[in-house]
């Protein structure tokens, strides 16, 4: 009886321990919803929920099924673990595994791209994501930076299953004929034919990933032959940018890759045997395992007291990431002391577990699309809607503490993003959030309206006991 007793006690209280998951912040917003971080306060374990609401539409509802039946099925390193999911009425709640280095497109900087050979790493380790889901007949069909996330080592995680379809079943193969993507991204055969092969599109994807990474910029608003750039492309004007800014040999990778015709586009099996691809690789793999500073100064530091500084950083090329530590008190966003220490140390002792090598003191969060103000959240405030007015940009107060933004952007494609004024250790963070439009020109307005507040925006480091 006491034994019994003893065993429900423990069932309880674990049940307890799992449901005890504060939320401590959204991390990235869409049209299916929103993506939030969980941690949980006894464990610290971290993982990302997708929750969607269905109630809008049956086809909604039908993506989302979908994508949890294609999204359980993976097991890759560079694809986003999917721990389960949850119905609760119409809202459907996917959990994630999280992955603290945020999205690829932060490692992007505007019109400059990122260093050459963190881009080859990256589309190592896509082309081996990318390469696992074609072996299983599954194609991802929106392959863009804002789906592809980075852990805590700075490995490549694809996600976002939702518009992904199986495309080869027992050996057959069919051919697909919903357009979906997104329009940077898609291959022209989607635009020009009823009918298209799954691999070639994921493929041509890439291609203008790797573009982005190299060159920060998109090549073309769309891939039809009435767009100037496109088809100056398919004249090989390589003398123009994006492509007169890479080099001749992930040039020549890029001219297989976005080749127009898909049946001579360049395959994954050819795009590992490529000169550039290959380049470096007796020496490092793509998928080798890597350390953060934070791990290596935990390792290192490991009987010290730790500190860990969070600068501003002036966004001149080259010097593009914001280091932020994120903690969770009480589900707040906060800086703050680790509850334990020792989870300083748990790196290596976690395995195994969703939360592995994360504490919530190690959340790094790399994003540059923010600042600290040196002024109270009123003066922020009014100081963001002068500098937004003085650009014309669209400012209304949508919440006390978050304010939307909106303009055209110099395609003439809506540009939203949104304001979070977080109180953080008597300071105001000034945290800037896409929730529509194209990702690199959302960072060139950032820049823009960072630049406008110099006179507010601390240059004071955060030093954290
Ligand atoms: N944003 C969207 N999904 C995410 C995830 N799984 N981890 C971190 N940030 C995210």
């Amino acid at each position: 009886m006491c034994f019994v007793t003893r065993h429900m006690w423990e069932t309880q209280l674990r049940e307890k321990a799992v449901e005890d998951w504060d939320l401590v912040q959204t991390l990235g917003e869409g049209a299916y919803g929103e993506v939030r971080l969980l941690v949980n306060r006894h464990t610290e374990e971290a993982v990302a929920v997708k929750v969607v609401d269905t109630s809008q539409s049956k086809e909604c509802a039908d993506n989302v099924k979908k994508e949890v039946c294609v999204h359980k099925m993976l097991n890759h390193p560079n694809i986003v673990k999917f721990f389960g999911h949850r119905k609760e009425g119409a809202t459907v709640y996917l959990f994630l595994e999280y992955c603290t280095g945020g999205e690829l497109f932060d490692r992007i900087e505007p019109d400059v791209g990122m260093p050459e050979r963190d881009a080859h790493r990256f589309f190592q380790q896509l082309m081996s994501a990318v390469e696992y889901l074609h072996s299983l007949g599954i194609t991802h069909r929106d392959i863009k930076p804002e789906n592809i996330l980075l852990d805590d080592k700075d490995n490549l995680k694809l996600t976002d299953f939702g518009l992904a379809t199986m495309f080869r079943f027992k050996g057959r193969e069919r051919q697909l004929n919903r357009l979906c993507g997104t329009l940077p991204y898609v291959a022209p055969e989607l635009l020009s034919q009823s009918e298209y092969s799954a691999q070639p599109a994921d493929i041509w994807a890439c291609g203008i990933v790797l573009t982005a990474m190299l060159a920060g910029e998109l090549p073309w608003d769309q891939p039809s032959e009435t767009c100037q750039e496109f088809s100056d492309w398919l004249q090989k004007k390589t003398y123009l940018p994006p492509w007169k800014k890479i080099q001749p040999l992930p040039l020549s990778l890029l001219s297989k890759l976005l080749l127009p015709n898909p049946d001579t586009r360049i395959t994954v099996s050819d795009i590992k045997k490529d000169r550039w691809f290959t380049q470096g690789s007796q020496k490092s793999t793509g998928n080798q395992v890597r350390h953060t500073d934070v791990e290596l100064r935990s390792q290192t530091n490991s009987n010290d007291r730790m500190q860990f500084s969070s600068s501003q950083p002036d966004l001149a090329a080259g010097d593009w990431e914001a280091m932020l530590v994120i903690s969770s008190a009480d589900g707040q966003v906060s800086f703050s002391q680790p509850t334990k220490p020792e989870h300083m140390l748990l790196g290596s002792q976690l395995v195994g577990t969703p939360g592995a090598s994360q504490s919530p003191w190690q959340k790094l969060v790399r994003r540059m699309t923010r600042f600290f103000t040196n002024v109270n959240a009123e003066a922020s405030l009014s100081a963001l809607k002068e500098v937004c007015d003085g650009m014309t940009l669209g400012f209304k107060l949508t919440c006390t503490k978050q304010v939307t933004v909106s303009m055209l952007d110099k395609r003439n494609n809506k540009l939203i993003f949104k304001v979070h004024l977080l109180e953080m250790s008597q300071r105001v963070l000034l945290d800037f959030r896409l929730s529509k439009g194209d990702g690199l020109e959302f960072k060139r307005v950032f820049v823009r309206i960072k630049h406008k507040l110099a006179d507010i925006v601390s240059t004071q480091k955060v030093l954290v006991p």
